[in-house]
């Protein structure tokens, strides 16, 4: 059964977030991002889980225990995964709730490396470009929907 519950995943390298390339990705920790959304979740009655990891095989575990537990969306940043990770997608392709892939930057305005999304095979919508108000966006857009 899918509850008023969401799962945010963020992938590698983004717990560097206010330190890596600020000029690209901003200056709002990993830990800002996610306090934001844990209060605007908790605003709506909302249960909000966050996960970073830098591992292709924990994200992949975290989005099957999301199939098990009645979590009702995923939004998720795989970061480089995105453009390399088969086996992400083949894990979200398992999870039957709404499925929002959210980027910082525009990936299309930067290398043609970053172009291509396999998660994007997957997800119900794509938010790239918004820094970390794309995340806010796909919470208000998961919450809206159910
Ligand atoms: C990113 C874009 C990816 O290409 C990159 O590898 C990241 C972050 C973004 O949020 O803009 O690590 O997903």
């Amino acid at each position: 059964m899918s509850q008023r519950k969401v799962l945010v995943l963020h992938g590698p390298n983004l717990n560097l977030l206010g330190t890596r390339q600020p000029e690209i990705y901003g200056h709002e920790t990993l830990v800002d991002i996610d306090s934001a959304l844990r209060a605007q979740a908790a605003a709506n009655g909302w249960e909000l889980t966050c996960r970073q990891s830098n591992h292709e095989g924990e994200l992949i575990d975290a989005i099957q225990a999301a199939r098990l537990d009645g979590t009702a969306a995923i939004i998720i940043n795989p970061a480089a995964y995105t453009h390399t990770s088969v086996a992400i997608l083949d894990a979200l392709n398992a999870f039957e709730g709404t499925v929002i892939e959210v980027h910082l930057s525009n990936v299309h305005r930067r290398e043609s490396f970053r172009h291509h999304s396999y998660v994007s095979l997957r997800a119900d919508a794509v938010i790239a470009g918004l820094g970390s108000q794309g995340y806010r966006a796909a919470l208000e857009a998961v919450m809206a929907s159910a």
